[in-house]
């Protein structure tokens, strides 16, 4: 059985990725796609409707980004979000202008009166609050739609036409801040489309294991064992796919936490898979020997991996597949289309130009975090692995600012299992999505004793967040900070401060690199 599905065009916007989570969140499986993807593909794709996500570009101008008109005339269903749905107006015979002054221009949040007896706002309340960001505004209505929505400054803020089920809203339904956007784009996906709520893990398990099973056929696959959550998922999918097809590969790089490489190893022991845990340490530090620039670090890494890869495979004879725990955030993060890379994720964008498999199979590639933890569970992983905190592929590394080198992981690698020990007695865990420490390229000067220090600054930094692509800062109590402060500086040679991170994502990123 096939899921329905929702394509979500993407003509260069912001929230292109939340669009996708909020269709999913209504059980219905979603997917981005570039706007040029063919018309054919679209066919192929068989999508029971299409969402044009919004976009930084006008309508009108040269080269702004637009879909094949052929699009209008496949019968499906469309909801078109700011751009996307002034490419409605613009192709069906409206026409988009500029907004000339301050008055026809909006942003933010926006009192909007609501038509609901309109397919996509019944049961909306007649006057709530939308959240606006456009530019250009609707000059003139196509034919056929009428309007179903009006601001105090726009008389246009929703178009419809019901008979060829096609819709735009000019503010962001996507975004939290509009009161109903979750039930605008539910009403879409149900009222309209006919969905069914046919999205959920238990579906989605099993639709990933015939498609392994089918493309590997009697092939073997090395699969990039980290320990990590998604890994471990991975691990876990395909092990029930091929079974002893599969040899997991676990690398040590030298940039784990302490006694990381012994944990993880203990743990697989227990399965019944074929484990492989490489030291890789010499390799890993002496190609990142002086290096200092983060892009840099990641795509080192990103290679280092694959050739250990490339080696175990050999090793074992003709592997054809890697399989990788790449999620949807890691594509985003890692630059893709006309979105700017913000880094690159080492198992996608820090991914070399060459590598010697027939292929690399990503089975959580378009899922979020949550749904991988949902996916976990539903494939029977005990709790404390799918709630395991993350930790990224590039470990230590990306949280040494400036050269790597062996003493400042160790210096590192003895705070952050202060760290990690003193919360854990204190049960606080549960608002702490993530955390570690870092290591700063500062140092200062400190009084130890009578004598002057000059010794290195570590940076605590702990993220409360549901989907590790905007975060807030956790609001440890002070008498943590303290306990964890003190144990540092007085059991870690080389350390006289210690800095907590207050800042969230965005601005600041997770990790430091
Ligand atoms: P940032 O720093 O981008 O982190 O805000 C978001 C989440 O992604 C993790 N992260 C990575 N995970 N390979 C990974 O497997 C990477 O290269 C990588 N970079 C960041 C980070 O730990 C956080 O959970």
């Amino acid at each position: 059985m096939v899921n329905q599905k929702v394509l979500i065009l993407n003509f260069g916007g912001q929230y292109d990725e939340l669009i996708a989570r909020r269709v999913r969140e209504c059980s219905v499986y979603s997917e981005v796609k570039p706007h040029t993807v063919s018309i054919q593909a679209i066919k192929e794709f068989n999508p029971i409707g299409i969402i044009f996500t919004g976009g930084p570009q006008s309508v009108y101008k040269e080269n702004s980004p637009h879909p094949d008109e052929a699009i209008f005339r496949l019968g499906i269903p469309i909801l078109g979000i700011c751009y996307g749905c002034q490419l409605l107006a613009h192709h069906l015979g409206g026409k988009v202008v500029e907004a000339q002054s301050d008055s026809s221009r909006e942003y933010g949040k926006t009192l909007t009166y609501f038509d609901t007896t309109c397919s996509i706002f019944q049961g909306v309340k007649e006057r709530s609050i939308t959240w606006m960001s456009h530019g250009d505004y609707m000059a003139e209505v196509p034919q056929g739609f009428s309007l179903v929505a009006k601001s105090a400054k726009c008389p246009n803020v929703a178009i419809a036409d019901e008979k060829r089920k096609l819709y735009g809203v000019q503010f962001h339904p996507e975004v939290n801040h509009t009161e109903y956007g979750k039930a605008i784009i539910k009403n879409f996906l149900y009222k309209v489309c006919g969905a069914v709520g046919d999205w959920n893990m238990e579906s989605y398990a099993r639709i990933a294991i015939e498609n392994i099973r089918k493309k590997v056929g009697k092939d073997e696959v090395l699969l990039a064992l980290s320990g990590g959550v998604d890994s471990s998922v991975c691990a876990a999918l395909f092990a029930e796919a091929v079974g002893k097809q599969l040899t997991c590969v676990f690398v040590d790089h030298g940039l784990l936490r302490k006694n990381e490489g012994d944990e993880v190893e203990e743990a697989f022991k227990k399965w019944d898979i074929n484990l492989i845990r490489v030291n890789a340490e010499e390799k890993f530090l002496t190609a990142l020997k002086g290096v200092t620039e983060p892009e840099r670090k990641r795509k080192i890494i990103g290679e280092q991996f694959i050739r250990v890869f490339e080696e175990e495979g050999k090793k074992i004879g003709s592997v054809d597949y890697l399989a990788q725990g790449t999620i949807y955030p890691d594509v985003i993060e890692s630059g893709k289309g006309e979105a700017e890379t913000i880094k690159s994720h080492h198992n996608v964008g820090g991914l070399p130009d060459f590598v010697d498999f027939k292929e690399i199979i990503e089975p959580l590639k378009m899922l979020f975090k949550d749904e991988v933890r949902a996916l976990g569970r539903e494939l029977g992983l005990p709790e404390y692995l799918v709630e395991r905190q993350p930790f990224p592929g590039p470990g230590l590394g990306i949280r040494i600012i400036g050269e790597i080198t062996k003493e400042k992981l160790e210096l590192l690698r003895e705070a952050d299992y202060i760290f990690r020990d003193e919360v854990a007695k204190t049960g606080i865990e549960k608002s702490m999505n993530q955390y570690f420490a870092a290591l700063t390229n500062m140092r200062s000067v400190g009084v130890m004793g009578d004598g002057r220090s000059y010794d290195y600054a570590i940076a605590l930094r702990s993220v409360t967040t549901d989907d590790f692509m905007t975060a807030d800062w956790t609001r440890i109590p002070y008498d943590v900070l303290d306990k964890v402060s003190s144990r540092i500086v007085n059991e870690v040679k080389g350390v006289n401060r210690v800095l907590y991170d207050i800042t969230s994502k965005p601005p600041a990123t997770v990790e430091l690199e």
